[in-house]
Parts: structure tokens; sequence; C-alpha cells
């Protein structure tokens, strides 16, 4: 696609690893592209499919959830509902037309900040790759 296209990334990320993660990384002053929007929610367990499906409909180019690690979720049992929760997520996007590779769910502790940054650097690189999202069955 276009080289100048800049890709607007929504992320979910968990307030107790990877929100720290990203806090640490710019803390560190770690190079990674601009394209992701932080929304910061206390587990990944509270992300609702819904809000996926909104990401997207409001004309994201690509959504990504990021995590505690498996076994290491504050509240126990949200990023392994997180990860169920994808796998659906995946498949209803391939049926409403949205490339499932512009969605992405990622594990990143709190002391993972280069692991932050080359996640989103290669997320927005993929994204990049598969050009805009043209919401086909979203604007209808
Ligand atoms: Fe981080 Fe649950 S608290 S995924």
């Amino acid at each position: 696609m276009t080289s100048r296209f800049e890709p607007v990334i929504i992320g979910f990320l968990c307030n107790w690893c990877s929100y720290t993660g990203a806090d640490l990384a710019g803390v560190a002053r770690l190079q990674y592209p601009p394209n992701l929007r932080p929304i910061r929610v206390m587990c990944t367990g509270m992300v609702h499919p819904n809000l996926i499906m909104e990401a997207f409909t409001a004309g994201a180019d690509g959504v990504t959830i990021m995590g505690c690690h498996p076994g290491a979720c504050h509240y126990f049992e949200g990023n392994t509902k997180a990860a169920l929760r994808a796998e659906v997520i995946s498949m209803v996007l391939g049926d409403i037309g949205v490339d499932p590779a512009r969605f992405e769910l990622q594990w990143i502790s709190s002391a993972e900040a280069p692991v932050f940054a080359r996640l989103v650097t290669e997320f927005t690189r993929k994204i990049k790759k598969l050009g805009p999202h043209k919401r086909k069955i979203l604007d209808r």
C-alpha cells in the first residue's frame, strides 16, 4: 500500500501489566510507531467483543488487546477469558468482512517495555502492509 498510510490502531491495555509496560517504554524513551491509541482497562477480561467491533466501525485499521501473561492476571482468569474471546472475535471478523489479521491479542508484563515496543512496531508494520481498513460491511 501507500507509504504515507499511517494506520490508526486501537489498543486495549490492561492496567497492571501492559499499560505499565507501555509506560516504562515511554520512561525508557524506547522508539516505536505513534500509531497506537492506548485505552487503559483494568483487565483484558473486561474487553467485550463489542468494543472490538465498535473500534473497527469507528474506523480503526487495527485493534490489539494487550494483557498480563497467562497465569499472571491480577483477576486470576481475565486473560484466559480474553484468549477464548479472541478466538471467537477473529472468526466473527472474518464473517463480517474484516481481515482477522487486523486483530491481535498479546501478552506483555510490566517489566517488558522492549517487548511492548517491538510488538507495537511489528503490528503497525503488518497493518501498514494490509493497507487501510475499508469497512466493507460496517459502512453499509
Ligand atoms: Fe492484566 Fe487481567 S489484570 S490481563
